[in-house]
């Protein structure tokens, strides 16, 4: 039987040709194509300036470098996260200090972020878990006290709305993530949006080595009509056009996309509600959510066995995440196990359900039944 992945892209005819277009223009690397899919972004997520990049990591990277994060300062974020959130920050020479999370959504806890917060502290950057915004308003509120920025991880979230607003039109920055399991896939790909011209400005920067071409901004502008310089450090992290013509193509079907990951989220729910030991996702009522993920919950000693089942049936099940502090490295910074219990309690109990635009209904019907299956076994 065919085995179904917990993620995957949804690439039309007319995606692929307009990459096939683009890879027959004079443009590979950066050039117009990128600029359209930056104006799209920007329109879609009410941002005024999107700058892309190439993976939600850069993005994040860049996001950092444009607060000019560095040694002697920290950040605050959820340990329920891919460790790029933490690990670029690192890069700079930054000290990530980790907040607990909501049970209910997985997101980072406003009223925990307030005590962590020092002299040292930079940014909060909130990861909006499986789609669904954190509280941003809450957020915002300590942030805008302390006078320090609130960075949204938004690698899951593009498409999301929260009270109303579209996610990437809130926070001081946003990042997204455009990795084939995303909610619009380029391959790799990633953003940094602002209404910031600052932040954009530093973050435009950083992706492409730190090069000035500006004349202005030159420190010797006579040099001749050749001349450039590094002022600061950056990267290579630049998205080709051929990625970028496939994101504004994506970008076209993401309400079709939104409709049908709401259509699979309430269908998971109408199966599965009501389930002994089984805790499913909820929607706060201030939020819409593009729901990147579907994650269960199952009592601790019942996850590897479902898990394991599942995968065994050919239902490509994730977990979605071991705590980033648990990874050697980050422990070795001398992050002690226990720190955050609740993203602990959440991880040991988490499994992801298949979840994307083209899991058919009999797919799903086949994975809500293995599943029910599995759980009723693991409680004999
Ligand atoms: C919450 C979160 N942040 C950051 C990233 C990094 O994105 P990318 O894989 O595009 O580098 C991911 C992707 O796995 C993610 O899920």
């Amino acid at each position: 039987m065919k085995t179904i992945p917990y993620g995957h892209q949804s690439v039309s005819w007319r995606d692929a040709f307009r990459v096939a277009k683009a890879a027959k223009s004079d443009w590979m690397t950066m050039g117009p194509a990128v600029e359209k899919f930056e104006a799209d972004l920007a329109r879609l997520s009410g941002a005024t300036h999107a700058v892309a990049v190439s993976s939600g990591s850069a993005a994040l990277h860049c996001a950092y470098a444009s607060i000019d994060l560095g040694p002697g300062d920290e950040i605050i974020t959820s340990p329920l996260t891919f460790a790029s959130t933490a690990s670029t920050a690192i890069n700079l020479g930054a000290k990530v200090v980790f907040a607990d999370i909501q049970p209910d959504t997985g997101n980072i806890d406003p009223s925990h972020v307030e005590i962590l917060i020092t002299s040292k502290t930079k940014a909060v950057v909130a990861v909006d878990y499986a789609g669904h915004p954190a509280d941003l308003d809450e957020l915002l509120a300590i942030t805008k006290k302390h006078r320090i920025v609130l960075i949204e991880d938004a690698a899951h979230s593009l498409g999301s709305t929260y009270r109303g607003r579209p996610v990437g039109s809130i926070a001081d920055i946003t990042t997204f993530s455009f990795f084939p399991t995303k909610n619009i896939a380029t391959g790799e790909g990633g953003a940094v949006v602002t209404n910031d011209e600052n932040f954009a400005q530093k973050a435009r920067l950083f992706r492409s080595h730190g090069l000035v071409r500006n004349r202005g901004s030159l420190k010797y502008p006579n040099e001749g009509p050749w001349h450039q310089e590094i002022h600061s450090l950056g990267l290579n992290y630049r998205l080709p056009d051929l990625l970028a013509s496939l994101g504004s193509s994506q970008l076209r079907r993401i309400a079709s996309f939104k409709k049908r990951r709401r259509a699979i989220f309430s269908r998971y729910v109408e199966f599965l509600q009501g389930i002994n030991g089984l805790q499913l996702p909820t929607e706060r009522n201030y939020v819409e959510s593009m729901w990147h993920l579907f994650p269960i919950r199952v009592p601790t000693e019942a996850r590897k066995t479902v898990f394991e089942g599942l995968r065994n049936r050919g239902i490509l099940v994730q977990v979605n995440y071991i705590p980033v502090y648990w990874h050697p490295y980050f422990e070795e910074l001398g992050i002690k196990r226990g720190e955050s219990p609740n993203s602990e309690a959440f991880y040991r109990e988490e499994i992801s359900l298949p979840m994307y635009t083209d899991l058919r209904e009999a797919q799903q019907s086949r994975v809500a039944k293995e599943l029910v299956a599995l759980l009723s076994g693991a409680k004999k």
